[in-house]
């Protein structure tokens, strides 16, 4: 087994019509169970590079490899099925669907992913959502009524379910306090260790690096951050 689940190589990034590559990562490598933070300002580059290694987005040259396979060498519809079956992505703003109940939202990834669905098995969304301590008579409700501190743990049990084995994160404590931001990190932290997946996990809040086991600035890594102003 590879102990890197994430290689970049020579990866280029530009958008369409610009003049300019915004990502220019010589090399980057993401090691099995880390708790890796990503910091950069906002308009960085952060979402790209997480757009990239989930397959949403295509690099102009380089190689991105996730789990031993070459994204670019995978259609589009295998890439999306890679994502579901692979990784679980809690977004900035949550993405909840707000026609679906709890339990629903938490299911999702399991209604895309057979591989999802046969690791977590019946119970796992309403273990998760205990375990996050969501009562139980919300699982029914539709999520439109929750507190953002309820949205946040739905997010994560959803990202969660099937034991994805890494765990993207863009930013999701911009909105929270330092109390909730602190809660969350620990939740988060604890539930990627149960399961042993890595985290990958960007914002430009540098309050919350110390508490990761390891910290990159993504100016560091990035030499097209010196042409863009
Ligand atoms: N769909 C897009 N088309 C063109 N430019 C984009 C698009 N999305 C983002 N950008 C630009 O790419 C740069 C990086 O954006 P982004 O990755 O969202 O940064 P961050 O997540 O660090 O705030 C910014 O200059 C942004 O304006
Ligand atoms: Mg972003």
């Amino acid at each position: 087994m590879n102990p890197n689940v994430i290689k970049l190589h020579n990866l280029r990034f530009r958008w369409p019509g610009q003049a300019e590559d915004i990502l220019h990562i010589p090399d980057m490598q993401i090691h099995q169970g880390e708790h890796l933070f990503i910091q950069g300002s906002s308009g960085s580059g952060k979402t790209t590079l997480l757009n990239i290694i989930s397959g949403i987005n295509c690099p102009n040259a380089g190689t991105v490899q996730v789990l031993d396979t070459a994204l670019a060498n995978l259609s589009t519809i295998q890439r999306d099925q890679f994502r579901v079956d692979h990784l679980g992505v809690i977004f900035q703003q949550f993405n909840l669907l707000p026609y679906l109940s709890l339990l629903e939202n938490v299911q999702l990834p399991c209604w895309f992913s057979h591989k999802r669905k046969a690791q977590a098995g019946d119970e796992a969304a309403l273990r998760l959502l205990d375990e996050l301590q969501i009562p139980k008579h919300l699982v029914n409700k539709p999520v439109n009524a929750l507190s953002v501190g309820q949205q946040q743990r739905v997010a994560v049990a959803r990202a969660l379910i099937g034991r994805p084995e890494i765990i993207i994160a863009d930013e999701p404590t911009s909105a929270l306090d330092t109390n909730n931001r602190n809660r969350f990190l620990e939740l988060l932290f604890s539930e990627a260790n149960q399961q042993g997946s890595t985290l990958v996990f960007v914002s430009h809040d540098p309050h919350i690096a110390q508490k990761f086991s390891r910290v990159i600035e993504l100016s560091d890594i990035n030499h097209a951050g010196e042409t863009i102003i």
